[in-house]
């Protein structure tokens, strides 16, 4: 779908328990006392067939055409009444879950997922950035049993470890996404999200200069105050420890 806006888009992904509502709330915490409008949103949503959904994960799976259908009419209709007007308002919008996760729950249920995965990335807006962050299905299990009490039809854990297993399969394919081990604590991961952001997409999209920054010390729009990206560089950063960014993100070998 092309896309001409003034916006960024911002992804959080991963299976059940992974942490992506924390960094959410967090990451939109930070942007806001940082000054910036953010829009923050997720899928599925609370529209028609967000609730078809959600009613099913409380009883019985639809069939799979049907899921993959109601999910993607979802994204549709979340794009074209929300994402869209945000973004061409010049808004930062933050989603709790993506065209991602239908790749990796709706392909760990048997749809073919090189197949899903071109066909959900070319019906749907491109995000700026997307974080997926990665757990152990166990852990990922207990935390859902201490928030929710019991795992619902999605949660299953040999389910889940499919789904896993997709993501780190869209990792290996897609070297522009970032992957973030869930084993570091919330504020080691919030620091790593806020210095990725910092030194790229806000960097790309928010600096004055329209050639790019080239040499932020000299730069006349960062003494005049006139630069939003470096305002906010300086409101957002805190100092991060050496090895805390290596350690958060997470490499694929095999
Ligand atoms: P979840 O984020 O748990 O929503 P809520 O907390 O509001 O109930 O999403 C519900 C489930 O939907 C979750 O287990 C993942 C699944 N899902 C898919 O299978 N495909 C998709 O495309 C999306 C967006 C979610």
């Amino acid at each position: 779908m092309p896309q001409e806006n003034t916006g960024i888009l911002i992804v959080f992904d991963g299976i059940d328990g992974a942490g992506k509502t924390t960094q959410v709330d967090l990451l939109s915490q930070a942007l806001r006392n940082a000054g910036v409008t953010v829009v923050t949103s997720k899928e599925p949503t609370d529209g028609q067939w967000g609730q078809k959904i959600r009613q099913s994960a409380t009883t019985e799976r639809m069939p799979l055409d049907e899921e993959l259908h109601a999910f993607i009419m979802d994204r549709k209709e979340h794009i074209e009444t929300l994402v869209q007007p945000a973004l061409d308002r010049g808004k930062i919008v933050i989603l709790d879950r993506y065209y991602y996760s239908t790749i990796c729950y709706q392909g760990a249920r048997g749809e073919d997922k090189v197949k899903l995965r071109q066909d959900v990335m070319e019906s749907a807006l491109k995000p700026d950035i997307s974080f997926i962050m990665d757990v152990n299905p166990h852990i990922s299990q207990e935390r859902i049993e201490v928030r929710d009490g019991a795992p619902n039809s999605f949660e299953n854990i040999d389910y889940l470890t499919e789904v896993r297993k997709v993501y780190h399969w869209l990792c290996r394919e897609d070297s522009s996404l970032y992957e973030l081990d869930s084993n570091n604590t919330i504020d080691q991961l919030h620091t790593t999200i806020v210095n990725i952001l910092v030194d790229g997409v806000l960097k790309d999209k928010l600096c004055a200069k329209d050639y790019g920054c080239d040499d932020e010390y000299h730069c006349s729009f960062r003494m005049t105050n006139t630069c939003q990206w470096s305002n906010l560089k300086s409101v957002l950063l805190k100092p991060l420890p050496k090895q805390t960014k290596f350690q958060a993100l997470k490499y694929h070998t095999e």
